[in-house]
């Protein structure tokens, strides 16, 4: 069925009809597989306008050759567009599912010398991985220091410049922080002058990087765990099925995988985990 696109109810600032909104989906699509279906016209104009105004235009239209033509604007409209949404321990019943069953075993490798890594693939803003140092870490500053020292790093990936800038500074508002368990909040998370920001023993463990999900991955070696939560939804079927099977490739055998709640396996990769928990799957051994 088709649907008709309706033009933004509200008095527009900027010129911005329906094949501006099909230029604008077919952009965010091909850079970074983010479906804009008509319903999204007005979160598109949202979200785009300032960059409009920034640039001295006035019509979408023009906006639309300059991203064509600018690569820094490009960027700059992706960032525009992507949606950043997180908080801290947010899904919570992935942390402790880690907790209780993957990290008794990795701590056990870190303490013979090993290395862990896990990777954070979309971490918006940080809290992701910052989550789940803090939940290795415990409340016991000392415990923290001990893992510092040891061969244990977080890779956290994202494909918007502007929030990896943010979640690296480890900077939050004291309504972000107050999300994380008062007692690792207490030893973790220090008090600045304009709010809060994580202690430099959990930030030294992340390695953030910019990388596009739809690309090459420079990484070589396995993940011992993958958190790629809430980004799939904003995929369509197939951009799903390979990225969940490239998932799977470079995870350990036994490695875990936490997928966000809205989010399922697709039926030709299924196969490859066994399902362990809620949004949790558990890498089959070949
Ligand atoms: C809603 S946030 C999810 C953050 C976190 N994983 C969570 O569950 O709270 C989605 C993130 O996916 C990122 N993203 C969207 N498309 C991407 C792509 N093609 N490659 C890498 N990251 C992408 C966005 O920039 C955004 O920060």
């Amino acid at each position: 069925m088709s649907v008709a696109l309706k033009a933004p109810a509200r008095a527009q600032e900027f010129h911005f009809d329906a094949s501006d909104h099909e230029a604008i989906g077919a952009f965010v699509y091909a850079e970074a597989g983010i479906l804009m279906p008509a319903g999204k016209m007005q979160l598109v104009y949202g979200r785009l306008a300032p960059r409009v105004r920034a640039c001295g235009l006035t019509r979408f239209a023009d906006y639309i050759a300059l991203i064509e033509r600018d690569p820094a604007e490009r960027t700059r409209a992706i960032d525009a567009l992507t949606t950043n949404h997180t908080s801290f321990f947010r899904e919570s019943h992935h942390f402790d599912h880690f907790l209780e069953n993957a990290w008794p075993a990795l701590d056990q490798r870190l303490a013979a010398r090993g290395k862990v890594r896990i990777w954070s693939a979309a971490c918006s803003s940080g809290e992701e991985p910052y989550s789940l140092l803090m939940a290795m870490f415990g409340k016991d500053r000392g415990n923290g220091q001990r893992l510092s020292r040891t061969d244990l790093r977080i890779l956290a990936t994202d494909l918007s410049t502007d929030i990896l800038a943010a979640a690296k500074a480890g900077r939050y508002s004291p309504e972000t922080v107050s999300g994380i368990p008062q007692s690792l909040r207490a030893t973790w998370v220090q008090r600045t002058a304009e709010g809060a920001e994580v202690h430099p023993l959990v930030r030294d463990r992340v390695a953030f990087r910019k990388l596009n999900l739809l690309e090459d991955w420079p990484m070589r070696g396995t993940f011992d765990a993958i958190f790629c939560r809430n980004v799939m939804i904003y995929f369509d079927d197939p951009t799903k099925e390979r990225l969940q099977a490239r998932l799977a490739d470079c995870l350990a055998p036994g490695g875990f995988l936490y997928i966000g709640h809205s989010e399922r396996l697709s039926a030709s990769v299924a196969p490859r985990f066994t399902c362990v928990g809620r949004t949790t799957f558990q890498k089959v051994s070949a």
